[in-house]
């Protein structure tokens, strides 16, 4: 047997207690989203028709670290604390001289990490007396935690899914209506926003976002929920982090780089934002490599200023990266990741430069998941794959420079419903999708005016 375990394991009373809140920690100051009226710092008043109270709080909290309610920490025991790996065949299958670790968030119920803060909010919710929550979902697996974390909680759900991912993915569907939601295809006839893009037939996240947020707002028995981008799902996921900071120092090991994919950002503000901590504390050389799609580019070709999180300008306005609330990304598979906005938290990171971005093509992440498969058995989701392609890619630079590099990844979830995909890839069908210049500057043209500038 090697030194090193192939899973790295923890015992469920190792479960964190707290999550971590990087708000009050980010270098110069977070910025406040703005009231798109007023321009003035949005407070809680212009998130209660949308949140519980509890969620408001941790929205906008200045504790450095939040207890976890027991009721929370115990429904995460259903599949926390999740393992880690020592990728040594992956290792092995690309020659590499680093070591490779991933944790694994596909062990969940729904099968990523979006049940994390899916039960937070759904206990959140439940607290404060709403009986029924309105999400958004892409590529299923958001609206498939709620569905399940919802039901813990003895709450109604309806999920507006982006309509390419409802095409692709029935069974995600399928799943969403065992844990008892309700599922429509976005845009849909049921509300103002879905009519008003009826033309865009693939639809959106922001499409669905405003869906789902135009219905909760209507109705005060009814929340809206989102699965990403804002600083308490964001802050809900850090036990991803915290676990792997535990598992290892287990093995004696501190990573030289943490990689994840980054949709709206919380699965990399999950495992990353523990280690920026602990690297501030410890002093570490850790980088940190947000990792999307080509496809949908905002960190590397967005702008950093604020615009809606949603298409049709129902939310406050966010500081973020952007790609315009009215670009439509193109359907690619990891439909996880088509959203042109990006966390405020992870953002600013990136502006201030204590986290690099990088973009990687449909292919090349389909081919890494392939190899991934081949080596390690887990099929990965295409979201993740794109953390392994980055993974991958800093293995390759290191070799070049003659570097044993410890590389830490996010595996983020499983591709079990995403088969369809890897059918269109093995049969040499899957394409690289981009846009064009002009549509990406028509959406950026419409960044909503008299904002302050973040350039
Ligand atoms: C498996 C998986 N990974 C990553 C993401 C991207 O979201 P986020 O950036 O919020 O982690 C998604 C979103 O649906 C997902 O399903």
């Amino acid at each position: 047997m090697p030194d090193v375990p192939t899973k790295i394991l923890l015992r469920e009373d190792e479960i964190p207690t707290h999550w971590i809140n990087l708000l009050p920690e980010i270098p110069g100051g977070a910025l406040p989203p703005l009231h798109p009226g007023t321009m003035q710092p949005a407070g809680p008043d212009d998130l209660a028709a949308l949140f519980p109270p509890q969620v408001i709080e941790q929205e906008a909290s200045a504790e450095h670290e939040i207890a976890i309610p027991d009721e929370v920490r115990e429904a995460l025991g259903l599949w926390r604390p999740t393992p880690m790996y020592r990728a040594r065949r992956l290792e092995r299958a690309v020659g590499t001289r680093s070591r490779i670790y991933y944790k694994y968030e596909g062990v969940s119920p729904a099968g990523s990490h979006k049940p994390n803060s899916a039960v937070a909010q759904a206990y959140a919710n439940q607290q404060a007396g709403i009986t029924k929550l309105t999400t958004e979902t892409g590529a299923g697996q958001w609206g498939s935690a709620l569905s399940f974390a919802a039901g813990l909680f003895g709450l109604e759900v309806e999920v507006y899914m982006v309509g390419s991912s409802y095409d692709q993915k029935p069974y995600r569907r399928s799943m969403m209506r065992t844990w008892g939601a309700e599922v429509h295809r976005s845009p849909s006839d049921r509300t103002e926003a879905g009519r008003a893009n009826a033309d865009h037939r693939t639809g959106s996240l922001g499409i669905a976002i405003s869906e789902a947020v135009e219905l909760a707002a209507q109705r005060p028995d009814t929340s809206y929920s989102l699965g990403s981008v804002l600083n308490h799902v964001l802050l809900h996921q850090t036990v991803i982090g915290q676990e792997t900071i535990a598992q290892l120092a287990l093995v004696d090991e501190t990573p030289d780089v943490v990689v994840a994919s980054a949709g709206g950002g919380s699965n990399f503000a999950g495992i990353a934002f523990p280690w920026w901590r602990e690297k501030q504390r410890r002093g570490l050389t850790t980088r940190f490599v947000a990792t999307e799609p080509m496809a949908c580019p905002t960190l590397t070709q967005g702008v950093y200023g604020y615009d809606f999180g949603d298409a049709s300008g129902l939310t406050p306005l966010l500081p973020m990266h952007t790609l315009g609330h009215g670009f439509v990304p193109p359907p690619v598979h990891a439909g996880g990741l088509r959203y042109h906005g990006m966390a405020p938290l992870l953002s600013a990171l990136v502006a201030k430069g204590e986290v690099e971005a990088r973009a990687v093509a449909q292919n090349e992440t389909f081919e890494a998941a392939l190899t991934f498969a081949r080596a390690e058995g887990i099929i990965p989701a295409p979201e993740s794959a794109h953390a392994i392609r980055s993974a991958l890619i800093e293995a390759e630079a290191a070799d070049a420079a003659g570097e044993e590099r410890v590389i830490l990844f996010l595996l983020s979830g499983h591709g079990h419903f995403d088969l369809a995909a890897y059918d269109e890839y093995l049969a040499g069908n899957l394409e690289n999708p981009g846009f064009s210049a002009e549509e990406r500057d028509r959406a950026l043209a419409e960044l909503p005016q008299g904002a302050p500038s973040l350039a």
